[in-house]
């Protein structure tokens, strides 16, 4: 086997998981899931095309009504995007792996903004480049981009930049500000951006203006109702906002988090139209193409993302705020409300290693939690906690069960 390969480190929350999981006394936050099953549309979706025996093999770019519903869908969000750049994967990762294949030669030098999901350095990694990191820097639990930093990290020898905004685990969020100057630098340097921007619709905070959507919505249409979702949700900046289609640009992006689709294993890329062909190639020789009938699923979610989205979105918020000030209540915690995603990322003063206190705390507090040390090494003594819960009231309990057990070690 590869060095590359030899050397790659197994997950640290898988590691805390296996330790709990079959235990129906655990209360689990580790994954990055909701436990709420993907809507009964998008389902029966699925289900139709399967009677209907859609069981073959599929264009590897993605059917072409999905590719023309993913873009006209990312265009009332952002500037045009022509369905010709959009590129159908097996799942977020495997857009991301695909655009890490494209773009990497061994040895190349790859920089990546953390505490980010470790993936997104493993990757890079698998394909034998020198993954560099730039660590965001925490402020009050708030973690905050040092944009100096990142410059003088991104050099003519860098190949790519890889940013996760939102961010998980943190919830940094990048502003457009931020993107330009980013964007502006990469231009200068030619170095390409992978931008993984999964979490956009997972935003809360209010939408930056201008939103394109309001500007050329016709009255009664379908611009109108998203228009109406963005009035109550939003969405987070995004490279696609400042760029233009021949930036040496990548934008990742999931079914799994804005539509409940995790087992589904669907997302897309949006590509460069010099990269098209090239991404072609590569899914097929990775997976041929994502199967139909979760295609079909996809395109009935993204028919109904205004009845859909805009609650998960609600949803998740409550499930934040009900989260946070509880913890930030609780002694030795710091923690700062996310701006994007599903994850309260805090700090718990007087413990060292945060994969021996995750494993402690499922041992002895019934509480799975997903150790900080996981996404980076500077997030030591952090812990991840997904608040994408159905049911609130676990995330009460769940802090109950720490401050149980942290007055247990006070005695
Ligand atoms: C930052 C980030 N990017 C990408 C993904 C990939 O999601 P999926 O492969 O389920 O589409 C995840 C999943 O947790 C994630 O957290």
């Amino acid at each position: 086997m590869r060095e590359a390969i030899h050397n790659l480190e197994a997950s640290k929350i898988r590691e805390v998981a296996n330790a709990g999981m079959g235990r129906d006394d655990v209360l689990a936050f580790w994954f990055g899931e909701s436990d709420e099953v993907t809507p009964e549309v998008i389902r029966q979706a699925a289900i139709e095309s399967l009677q209907r025996g859609e069981t073959f093999y599929a264009h590897n770019l993605g059917l072409p009504e999905l590719r023309e519903a993913i873009a006209r869908y990312t265009s009332r969000l952002h500037p045009v995007v022509d369905a010709s750049r959009i590129a159908v994967t097996s799942g977020g990762v495997s857009a991301l792996m695909l655009a890490v294949q494209a773009l990497v030669d061994a040895g190349d030098d790859v920089v990546a903004v953390t505490p980010v999901w470790p993936n997104l350095t493993a990757q890079p990694a698998i394909m034998g480049a020198q993954v560099r990191t730039v660590s965001l820097v925490p402020m009050n639990g708030q973690w905050t981009l040092d944009l100096p930093a990142l410059r003088a990290a991104i050099t003519p020898k860098t190949k790519l930049l890889i940013v996760n905004a939102p961010n998980n685990p943190t919830g940094w969020t990048m502003t457009r500000d931020e993107q330009q100057a980013v964007l502006d630098h990469c231009r200068a340097t030619g170095t390409w951006i992978l931008a993984d921007e999964v979490y956009e619709r997972l935003y809360f905070e209010p939408t930056p203006a201008p939103s394109r959507l309001k500007a050329d919505s016709p009255p009664g249409g379908e611009g109108e109702a998203l228009g109406r979702e963005l009035d109550s949700n939003g969405c987070a900046p995004s490279f696609l906002d400042i760029s233009t289609p021949d930036d040496r640009l990548v934008v990742t992006h999931s079914f799994s988090k804005s539509f409940l689709m995790t087992g589904w294993r669907l997302g897309w890329l949006v590509l460069p139209p010099a990269m098209v062909d090239g991404i072609g190639k590569l899914i097929e020789f990775n997976t041929s193409c994502a199967s139909v009938f979760t295609q079909r699923a996809a395109i009935a979610a993204l028919e109904h993302t205004a009845d859909i989205t805009p609650r998960v979105v609600a949803h998740l918020k409550h499930c934040r705020d009900t989260l946070v000030p509880l913890l930030a209540a609780v002694p030795g915690v710091q923690v700062a409300p996310a701006k994007g995603g599903m994850y309260a990322f805090f700090r718990l003063e007087g413990f060292g290693d945060s994969l021996e206190l995750a494993k402690r705390l499922v041992a002895e507090a019934g509480l799975g939690l997903a150790p900080g040390n996981a996404f980076a090494p500077e997030a030591q003594g952090w812990l991840r906690w997904c608040f994408a819960s159905k049911d609130p009231q676990r995330l009460v309990q769940g802090v109950e069960r720490l401050r149980g057990w942290l007055a247990q070690q006070a005695r």
